[in-house]
């Protein structure tokens, strides 16, 4: 029998493979899923042999994430709680996806994943995994061990003899991939304590940022970025550029107490550069494109689908069928967006469309054939008549 473990060479599942083999009869198949987390994916792949795992698997899954994860919830404008841009929870599924195809391939009873019992990551793997294969026995070492905290890990991980990456000072709980890092754990714990300042390991400090702006201009094609700069570019490649970019800007850093999905509030700090950008121009195009209708009721289908996102559900008939919508608003937001980035900052710097809305003949204060400022008067009539009425029923009650 054989277990399907999701590796990583951290800490939480670089212990897992010991204490799989004192606990279960299992052939450990570790599963390295590259989402552009910039590990040295060889010493990974070896170290999961020295801890004791039969095979390694290394996928690089970069382009798939950001084409088919990172582009669609940029188009979504899905945002969780007005600040997190979800780098994590959008990388989950699609690891989970492959932790399930690799499992059948192994003829896999069972996958093993590192994730809290106190935490979001265990249940969005684990949605994927009922969605994909419900036939699945997954085994969560941390909600069956008496390990409780990082520490006891540490000190678990070295009576077995694991090297590992974190030492007791420097015990963040970090989460990379091409989209972002998260931070959390630690001093961060504490709202009461500012970020620490030598946090970050994608983003300048505001105070480091460029002294100079940079502008950059993108282009997108019903939704989906696909050139920097007129130089027409893969997903993965223009996420990496508009990273660099943005990093050495100070640009796309969020600090939150968000609500994790298992009820507790926890404090997360995120550096996500590229995807800000993307996101930001994005909106600015929309305001071109969509006409007032398709805008605003879309804002609300945004709230909805970051909701199912950060919640994990991103293989549901509800979240295809917002994708479908989504989709169809998409078909005129095609055009380029110009943007200035300075320390932090994200300034508008120009756009232009085939599908703009915007007719400035009629915007502008001159004079239109479609506008004669004297339909105004009837229109305000009628839209002034509920608030006249209620004004005369209250001054009649009031005699
Ligand atoms: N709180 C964030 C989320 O739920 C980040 C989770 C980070 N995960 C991790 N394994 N370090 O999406
Ligand atoms: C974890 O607890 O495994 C990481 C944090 C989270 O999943 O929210």
């Amino acid at each position: 029998e054989k277990v399907v473990l999701a590796y990583s060479g951290g800490l939480d599942t670089s212990i897992i493979i010991p204490w799989l083999k004192e606990n279960y009869d299992l052939d450990i198949v570790a599963a390295c899923i590259n989402v552009g987390q910039e590990d040295d994916m060889e010493q990974v792949e070896k170290k999961a042999i020295k801890s004791g795992a039969v095979k390694v698997y290394v996928e690089n899954v970069v382009e798939e994430f950001v084409k088919d994860y990172v582009f669609p919830s940029i188009k979504a404008n899905a945002v969780y709680e007005d600040k997190y841009l979800m780098g994590t929870s959008i990388a989950r599924p699609l690891i989970a996806k492959k932790l399930v195809e690799i499992a059948k391939k192994e003829g896999a009873k069972y996958i093993a994943h590192g994730c809290t019992g106190k935490g979001n990551d265990q249940v969005r793997f684990e949605t994927t995994m009922a969605a994909l294969a419900p036939e699945i026995k997954v085994i969560a070492p941390w909600r069956i061990w008496d390990i409780e905290s990082r520490e006891d890990a540490i000190d678990y991980a070295n009576a077995k003899g694991i090297e590992i990456p974190v030492t007791k000072e420097k015990i963040y709980s970090r989460d990379m991939n091409l989209m972002h890092i998260s931070h959390e754990g630690g001093a961060i714990e504490d709202p009461k304590n500012e970020q620490p300042q030598d946090l970050y390991l994608m983003t300048r400090t505001l105070e480091e940022a460029k002294d100079e702006p940079t502008y950059v201009e993108i282009y997108f094609e019903k939704g989906i970025p696909t050139k920097l700069d007129g130089k027409e570019l893969s997903p993965a490649s223009l996420l990496a550029e508009l990273n660099k970019i943005g990093g050495e800007n100070g640009i796309g850093v969020t600090d939150i107490l968000e609500n994790r999905l298992v009820g507790m509030k926890s404090r997360g700090i995120y550096e996500t550069p590229g995807a800000t950008i993307l996101m930001s121009a994005h909106k600015d195009l929309e305001h071109l494109c969509l006409d007032k209708m398709t805008y605003q009721y879309k804002q609300m289908i945004s709230l909805k689908y970051a909701e199912l996102v950060y919640n994990g559900t991103w293989f549901c008939s509800l979240k295809e069928a917002m994708d479908a919508f989504i989709d169809k608003t998409q078909e005129t937001v095609t055009g380029w967006v110009k943007l200035k980035l300075y320390k932090g900052n994200i300034v508008f710097a120009g756009m232009d469309s085939p599908y703009a809305l915007y007719e400035h003949s009629i915007s502008s204060f001159g004079a239109s054939d479609f506008y004669n400022q004297k339909d105004a008067t009837g229109f305000i009539n009628l839209f002034n008549l509920p608030f006249k009425i209620e004004a005369m029923m209250k001054s009649k009650d009031e005699k």
